[in-house]
């Protein structure tokens, strides 16, 4: 059943766990995240950057997604992940997406919110939920005090910033990075404390990769409603496929190769969704 991911969430930061986002660019990568989603009676939200949709269609990834969950009963939305070109936003709104993150975070603040707003005025007549992003999620960075003062959310800021753009979830930064890093996170539980009290909508925490289970499930208990996860199901589809064509060189039938791929994906989502503790909450 495809929803917007507004009460999805919202339910989400009541009960105190956290829905997953999974990321898709194929066929194997989408049915691995909503099978297993279903098998564990969670809700989930498939997404797509603006790369991931580039490399199909807006509508493409909709009918995908539609088709393989129409008999299930679990939730399902659609989100736009990243998105900072209005075009596509558009586009991803036109054919059906029913969750869109607006990230304008390299702007100062007043240009962000403006830009916020103009999506949410698109978004809200259609039930579509938006994300808004303060403080930006860098690549790995390795001086924790260089990223705060570059990167991190401003805790003062982010109530008024969620007022003025009426958003209805709120990505920040707070310590987690975006990519394949080695590095150890540290996730700055004051300041993610700090941004809980203040901002009552669902808090999001992207970066979700490669982060200590014991870090993510703190960060759910202060407020993180949605956790972003997209390198490491890249990893584990690659990896497999790879050492699939590796094992059978000879081998030339997709259909036969490519379940390596599922299975792999399906591994990490399963242990996503039940360290985010939204298992049997659909
Ligand atoms: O928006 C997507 C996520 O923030 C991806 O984070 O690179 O840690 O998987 P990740
Ligand atoms: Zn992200």
């Amino acid at each position: 059943m495809i929803v917007s991911s507004k009460n999805l969430l919202q339910k989400a930061r009541k009960g105190g766990y956290a829905v997953g986002q999974f990321n898709t660019v194929n066929l194997e990568t989408t049915l691995a995240i909503l099978k297993t989603a279903e098998k564990l009676k969670s809700p989930v939200i498939i997404a797509t950057s603006e790369n991931e949709v580039g490399y199909s269609a807006p509508q493409t990834i909709v009918a995908l997604v539609s088709a393989i969950a129409k008999n299930s009963k679990i939730p399902v939305a659609i989100h736009l992940d990243h998105g900072s070109n209005f075009n596509l936003i558009k586009e991803c709104i036109l054919a059906g997406y029913t969750s869109i993150h607006i990230d304008t975070s390299a702007k100062p603040f007043f240009q962000n919110a403006l830009a916020v707003k103009k999506v949410v005025a698109l978004c809200r007549p259609k039930g579509i939920q938006v994300e808004a992003e303060l403080g930006q999620i860098p690549t790995p960075v390795r001086n924790q005090k260089v990223a705060r003062q570059l990167y991190f959310t401003n805790s003062q800021e982010a109530a008024d910033f969620v007022a003025k753009t009426g958003t209805d979830s709120l990505a920040i930064s707070v310590g987690t990075a975006h990519g394949a890093y080695k590095g150890k996170t540290k996730i700055d539980f004051e300041l993610l404390g700090e941004i809980g009290k203040k901002v009552k909508i669902p808090l999001v925490l992207h970066g979700g990769s490669l982060v200590p289970d014991a870090q993510i499930k703190k960060a759910v208990k202060l407020g993180i409603s949605k956790v972003n996860v997209n390198t490491e199901l890249r990893q584990a589809f690659t990896g497999a496929v790879r050492k699939e064509l590796e094992a059978k060189p000879q081998e030339i039938v997709p259909y036969k190769i490519l379940p390596a791929g599922i299975t792999a994906v399906s591994k990490i989502v399963e242990g996503k969704i039940k360290l985010f503790g939204s298992q049997n909450k659909a």
